[in-house]
């Protein structure tokens, strides 16, 4: 009973300061944790994949970029569910995380529907104005407060007229967002907040461009 008491109470201690630190200084997590928190059972059964894509709604055919991959689960399903007249294009800045999403894509065959490269979301390689939706899950929070602006104007960019972005936050990632926080760096960016769906422990805010930016986000 103490040994189990002890692991719940070095775990939260853990997780509390990983928090901390991670709102200090916000930063891309190493992908070793990466690979161990974001591809689990836990992960897939109540943060995964299923959930983001029931609150995307229909995705057929549609062009989607996905900012920051990780090591793939989210492009994965976004590959499929997009089905062969549909295509994926994603990004991170681990070049570690850009070759593991590779090798899941290559082992689902799935490579010749998804393109994914090494990019930061503040310098988004996607053409104006070429994109249906933009998904980030689980990312914002690793972009440090003064870039996160920045990011938000290259999807403004980057979304074609009828484009949405979509970002799903769930806890106990540490860097979560909370909901109304992140409905205000959006609106404060240039978008309207269309709704949220989900729970406090995942939910996703699917946002609409009001504000064009400029071409090539001047
Ligand atoms: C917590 S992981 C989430 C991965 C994936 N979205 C998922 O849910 O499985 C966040 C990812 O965002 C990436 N990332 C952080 N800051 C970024 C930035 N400025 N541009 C692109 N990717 C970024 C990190 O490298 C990391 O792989």
């Amino acid at each position: 009973m103490w040994v189990i008491i002890g692991v719940v109470l070095a775990l939260a201690a853990g997780w509390v300061a990983v928090r901390i630190d991670g709102k200090r200084n916000p930063r891309p997590m190493a992908m070793r944790w990466e690979q161990f928190f974001l591809d689990n059972p836990v992960r897939r059964r109540f943060f995964g994949p299923a959930v983001v894509l029931a609150h995307l709604g229909a995705v057929r055919g549609l062009k989607i970029g996905e900012i920051g991959v990780g090591v793939g689960v989210v492009t994965e399903a976004l590959t499929v569910a997009t089905g062969e007249n549909g295509k994926v294009w994603g990004i991170d800045v681990q070049p570690d995380a850009v070759r593991r999403t590779r090798r899941r894509l290559g082992r689902a065959q799935l490579s010749s529907r998804a393109k994914v490269v090494v990019a930061d979301g503040t310098a988004l390689p996607w053409p104006d104005s070429s994109l249906d939706r933009i998904v980030m899950v689980a990312v914002l929070g690793e972009v440090p407060p003064a870039d996160r602006y920045r990011v938000l104007q290259e999807v403004l960019r980057v979304l074609g007229p009828h484009g949405k972005l979509v970002i799903t936050e769930f806890w106990p990632d540490p860097h979560y967002i909370a909901a109304p926080r992140l409905a205000q760096m959006v609106t404060r960016a240039g978008f309207r907040v269309e709704g949220t769906l989900g729970n406090r422990w995942i939910y996703t805010t699917v946002a609409i461009p009001w504000k064009r930016s400029a071409p090539n986000g001047h």
